[in-house]
Parts: structure tokens; C-alpha cells; sequence
């Protein structure tokens, strides 16, 4: 059963004009719910491999969502998620195939011993289990989180998630949870240029060594090390070679279990592995994976040892999870896996990555506002600084370059780090080289006004009024039969 062209070529849920929609967000969705560009916010309605199309048609390069990890829309994952729904859709405590073929691959991707799974529908509900997971085998409580990292809404996570608990109004810190250091030798509290030579690994476990020995002297127990592979919300962070192994090792020495969030940065995102971890070259206790499980879809799992596994049997308290696991849900994580695999998206993500990675060095010898460039695979950071040698970090020029890139150039990134200076890409697996041009283009253009600026010109507004500059890139940008080119193959194939 192919899937309809023309529906993904036409197809638009769009049943209220823009205004009406904004009208009855502003009245009925809580204001706390962040909303991308709020001062003039994007109504999608379509999505197609890399781009989204709003209400109007305009066709946006996605540089933001790795959520739609093979794709927007992917045709082979919507089918499968169809197929299953128009069959059955219950709950696990029924046998099911598609749930034990998810989790078959899932662990078949892991290195031993981590071969038991369990499904749930979210990150946070992964970290969340991940968390009572660690406890009762631990018969602990005590939780070592890195600054700055960010594992999710539910009290639980918010709790060890500093992005969220040192906001001003965040709730405080419990005495269980203690935080290290984000292992950002860039930016962060020990940066590699004021400890030249030494190892930086070394330098940011010292800080974990201390808080095992407070927690101890404090006759407290350290039940889990939770931290993800590489730090997004901190600012696309790759922590230094070595840094999860002693840290890994620090964390055991003193009971504790170690957890790898791979809500962000899984399923091959980083090219030469299929986990992040991977790259740290340590094996977890537990390991958490949602948002590209599901390329949009809520599907998530924890996966650990059956040991820890056994422990938790061993509470008599059953777990149940009314839709973590069910059919749909696990056929759709299955095709997406299949995908990646059929596809060879995480080599692809490799090849444009270390593409992207390159030009992206080469831009930073000739702009001096950008600081750093770091990243794995189509994982990538680009920190934006008023100054090379203060490093100081530039808020209002990433600021800008996020709102400028959408509305002249149509391609969406977005900001992060503690500073809100570090440009973040992290776009659909199938990212080409030629989308990692259209960034570097339009990049390069927004880079320049702010050197310019910097030598006394004015930045040009960067509201969709001004769009005289606009037309080079925009027209540079794939036409709308390349842009369906890709799909076109998919949809032959299924
Ligand atoms: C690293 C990390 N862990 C956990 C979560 C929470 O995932 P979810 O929003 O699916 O609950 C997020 C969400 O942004 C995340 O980035």
C-alpha cells in the first residue's frame, strides 16, 4: 500500500486561520509552555524528511528537530504506526510481537549486559523509572547530576535537572541530589585553556571523587550518576576523552550505578557509534532512550542488566505502564530502527556531520565571534563569543542569528548553554550536504552583519519586513522537486 503522494504533497491539518490559533493558545495552553519564537510564532502544519512547511506553504529547513530522527513524516514509520493502529492497539500485559522484536533490537544494539528492557512513552518517564530502577538495587537515595543538564518534567527529573531547578523561580535543589560540574572544557568551570596539558578528564571528575566522599561522610549512600552522553541543553557539550570512564569508575567505587541519558543523542546521531556512550568507550547500568525512538511519536525505554532487572522483580510490586510498550508504539520504534539501518542514516550523519563539522572550523578562522566549534556526528554546537580571548559569551548575537536564520533564510536552529550563546543543529538523520550548505550560507551572511556591526555598522532588522537580502539564500534553497526527491524514493520503496 503506497502511501499517497499528492496527500504529502497537499495535505495540511490547517482548520483555523493563524490569528484564531494564536487567539485560543493564548486563552486555553498554559503560558508557562514554551513556544518557539514567541513574538512571532510558526504555525506548522506539514513535514517532509528535513523541512516544515507552515500554514503559508514556506518551506523551512530543519536544523532543530531530533525528534523526526529519519525524517519528518518518514513514510515507511507512518505506515507501520497506521498499520498497527487499524489491528490492534492494547496494552503489554498482553504478548504482542512487535513489543518483543522493539526490544530484541533495541538491546541487540546494546553492548552486554544491558539486555532487559522496559517501555514508556517519554525521556522524563524513562529517566523517572531510571531512577527508581537505581534506588531499590542500590537501596539508596543519593543522585550525582551534571550542571546545566536538563532530564526531564516529572518531579522526579526536575529534581536533578539544574537547567530547570536554578531558575529563578525553580524549585530548590533536595539535599539528595548533588550537582558536578558540566564537563565543558570550552565554557565551563575548568576550561581547558587555564590547565594546559593536563587532563581535563581528570580535572572535571575530581569534583564527583569529592561529593562520593561528602555523601559518605554524611553516612548518606550514593544510589546512581546520571548525566547524558553529550549535554545538549548545556550547550552541545562534548565532555573530554575519558571523562564518563573515570567518572563511570568514581561513581562504582562508591556504590552507586551509572545511568547514560540517551534521550537526545541516541540511535546513531553521533555517526560512528549507534550510542553516545559508545563514544566515551564505557558501558552504563542503565541506559534511557525517547524522542528519536518514535520520530514524533511518544515511545520511550529504559534499558538495563538483569541483574538490576531481577532487583526490581524482587519488590513484588509489579510494573505496569498503560501505553508504554503497546503495539503501535513499538511498531513505529521498530521501522524507525529499520530505517536508520536501511538507509544509512547514521552514516550519514557521520559524512555530513564531519562535513558540517569542517566548514564550520573553517568559518571560525575567518569570523572571531565564533568561539568554539564542537560536535559528533549531527550533533553540533557553534558558541558564539564578544570576545576570542575572554570568551565571553554573546547572548544577543545568537539571539539575533536564531531570528534572523528564520526569517530571511527559512532555516530553523536554536540556542542554548547556560548563556543562551551556543547555536544548536541537530537536525533529521537525513540531513544532506547540500542542507549543510544552505546552513553555512545563510550562516556565513548573519555572521558577517555582526562582524560588521562589531566595526561600527547597524545590524539590519531581522523581521520578515526586511527581506531584501533575503533573496539570494532563499533562492539558493532546494527547489520544492528536490526538496520531494527524497521522499519520492521512500515512497517507491515501501
Ligand atoms: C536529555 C533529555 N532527557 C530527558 C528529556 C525529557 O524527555 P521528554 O520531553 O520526552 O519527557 C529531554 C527532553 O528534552 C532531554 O533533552
Amino acid at each position: 500500500m503506497p502511501f499517497p503522494r499528492e496527500q504529502l504533497e497537499s495535505a495540511s491539518n490547517e482548520k483555523l486561520c493563524k490569528s484564531e490559533t494564536i487567539k485560543l493558545r493564548n486563552k486555553h495552553i498554559g503560558q508557562a509552555c514554551q513556544l518557539f519564537y514567541r513574538s512571532d510564532p510558526l504555525k506548522i502544519v506539514r513535514g517532509q524528511g528535513q523541512y516544515m512547511f507552515d500554514e503559508q506553504g514556506t518551506c523551512y529547513l530543519d536544523c532543530i528537530n531530533n525528534v523526526a530522527h529519519v525524517g519528518h513524516c518518514h513514510p515507511k514509520v507512518v505506515r507501520a504506526g497506521c498499520l498497527q493502529m487499524a489491528t490492534i492497539s492494547t496494552n503489554n500485559r498482553f504478548l504482542h510481537d512487535e513489543l518483543v522484536q522493539c526490544a530484541k533490537t533495541l538491546t541487540s544494539k546494546m553492548p552486554a549486559p544491558l539486555s532487559v528492557c522496559f517501555f514508556v512513552n517519554s525521556g522524563s518517564e524513562a529517566n523517572d523509572l531510571a531512577l527508581r530502577l537505581a534506588r531499590n538495587y542500590t537501596k539508596r537515595q543519593d543522585i550525582i547530576t551534571l550542571d546545566h543538564g536538563y532530564h526531564g518534567h516529572l518531579t522526579s527529573v526536575m529534581e536533578i535537572s539544574p537547567y530547570k531547578f536554578n531558575q529563578p523561580g525553580g524549585d530548590p535543589k533536595p539535599d539528595y541530589v548533588h550537582v558536578a560540574p558540566c564537563p565543558d572544557i570550552y565554557g565551563g568551570k575548568f576550561k581547558d585553556r587555564d590547565y594546559p596539558n593536563e587532563d581535563m578528564a581528570e580535572i572535571y571528575t575530581q569534583p564527583i571523587r569529592e561529593i562520593c566522599e561528602q555523601v559518605k561522610a554524611q553516612g548518606k549512600g550514593l544510589a546512581a550518576f546520571i548525566a547524558e552522553s553529550l549535554l545538549s541543553c548545556g550547550g552541545q557539550v562534548i565532555p573530554p576523552e575519558g571523562y564518563l570512564k573515570a567518572a563511570f569508575e568514581t561513581v562504582r567505587a562508591a556504590g552507586g550505578v551509572c545511568i547514560a541519558d540517551e534521550v537526545q543523542v541516541g540511535f546513531g546521531r553521533v555517526g560512528t557509534h549507534y550510542w553516545a556512550f559508545e563514544t566515551q568507550d564505557v558501558v552504563p547500568d542503565i541506559v534511557s532512550v525517547a524522542k528519536p525512538m518514535g520520530n514524533g511519536h511518544p515511545v520511550g525505554a529504559v534499558i538495563t542488566t538483569p541483574e538490576i532487572a531481577e532487583a526490581f522483580y524482587n519488590t513484588g510490586v509489579a510494573y505496569f505502564n498503560t501505553y508504554g510498550g503497546n503495539p503501535v508504539s513499538c511498531a513505529i520504534a521498530n521501522a524507525v530502527m529499520r530505517v536508520i539501518e536501511e538507509e544509512g542514516l547514521q552514516e550519514n550523519a557521520r559524512s555530513v556531520g564531519e562535513y558540517l563539522l569542517q566548514q564550520c572550523r573553517e568559518l571560525k578562522y575567518e569570523f572571531d565571534i565564533i568561539g568554539d566549534v564542537r560536535g559528533l556526528g549531527l550533533f553540533v554546537g557553534l558558541e558564539l563569543v564578544k570576545n576570542r580571548e575572554t570568551r565571553e559569551p554573546d547572548t544577543n548575537a545568537a539571539h539575533w542569528v536564531v531570528n534572523r536564520m528564520k526569517q530571511i533564510h527559512k532555516i530553523l536552529v536554536s540556542s542554548d548553554g547556560p548563556n543562551g550563546n551556543v547555536i544548536k543543529l541537530k537536525p533529521p538523520m537525513v540531513f544532506s550536504q547540500k542542507n549543510a550548505d544552505e546552513f553555512l550560507l545563510a550562516f556565513r551572511e548573519c555572521i558577517s552583519f555582526l562582524e560588521k556591526q562589531r566595526n561600527g555598522d547597524q545590524l539590519p532588522a531581522y523581521n520578515a519586513a526586511d527581506s531584501s537580502s533575503a533573496t539570494t539564500t532563499t533562492e539558493s534553497m532546494a527547489s520544492k522537486a528536490q526538496i520531494f526527491e527524497h521522499q519520492d524514493r521512500l515512497i517507491k520503496s515501501v
